[in-house]
């Protein structure tokens, strides 16, 4: 595990955006897992700046992202697919037909979820992961469990993560309750993972996630047993680390 801390928020940005662009200027065909949620927001501002300074093409290129919302319609401005386009879809030259997104409001939720997978495994590996961290340490919307599941499934919210993500929505009651998200067994299985973590908010958890035992309690501590991780923290989330 390589833990990398930075003193402002730009140089973190910079340092993510570098590592996926690099990713694809070595591997034009790089396969993508990426992320939602607050953390990722400045990383995309940096890779469509690459992209406009035409430091790197998306023609090739393949993405899975790792979770979305069930019953919120697609054009929801909160649902992942809405947030995608505005944060980098929208910006960038990636071909519709190359970008993946669970289908919450597909008819048939289970045969979403193995649809998933499929083209995933047709795909072939992903070669990076992006990550961030719930506040309960969720990784994608994997949520504390007494097992966790390998491949992409229906999960029930958290009332921690409901409430987390309340700040995106009018109020509590119109954050959906369930969620379509890639399990940690594919997650696991990327060849690099990068997990991003930001704020005071997040010192106890990422301390808990790096450096307390390995548990389906707090799901990101099973990144400890991955081969390639990468993680770049701020200093605030850094501040509680041995
Ligand atoms: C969200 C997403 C996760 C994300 C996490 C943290 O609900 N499903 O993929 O990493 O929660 O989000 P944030 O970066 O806004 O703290």
């Amino acid at each position: 595990m390589n833990i990398i801390t930075f003193d402002s928020d730009a140089k973190l940005n910079e340092a993510a955006a570098n590592i996926i662009v690099g990713q694809i200027q070595t591997i034009p065909r790089a396969v993508l897992g990426l992320a939602t949620g607050g953390t990722p927001v400045g990383i995309y501002k940096e890779i469509v700046r690459d992209y406009e300074r035409g430091m790197v093409s998306f023609r090739n290129v393949t993405t899975f992202n790792l979770d979305e919302y069930v019953n919120l319609p697609i054009d929801h401005p909160e649902s992942y697919h809405s947030y995608m386009n505005a944060n980098l879809f929208s910006h960038i030259d990636l071909p519709e037909s190359q970008r993946h997104i669970p289908d919450g409001n597909a008819a048939d939720l289970e045969a979403e979820c193995r649809r998933y997978d499929e083209a995933i495994e047709l795909s072939g590996q992903i070669d990076l992961q992006l990550l961030g961290l719930g506040h309960n340490g969720h990784i994608g919307f994997n949520e504390p469990a007494h097992a966790l599941i390998k491949g992409t499934h229906i999960v029930e919210l958290a009332e921690k993560t409901r409430e987390a993500n309340a700040r995106f929505f009018d109020s509590i009651d119109d954050v959906p309750k369930q969620a379509l998200t890639m399990g940690v067994g594919t997650i696991l299985k990327a060849k690099k993972i990068l997990l991003v973590v930001k704020g005071a908010d997040k010192a106890d958890i990422i301390r808990e996630a790096l450096q307390g035992p390995i548990t389906t309690d707090v799901p990101a501590s099973l990144l400890q047993t991955h081969p390639n991780l990468i993680v770049l923290l701020d200093s605030a989330a850094a501040g509680k680390l041995a």
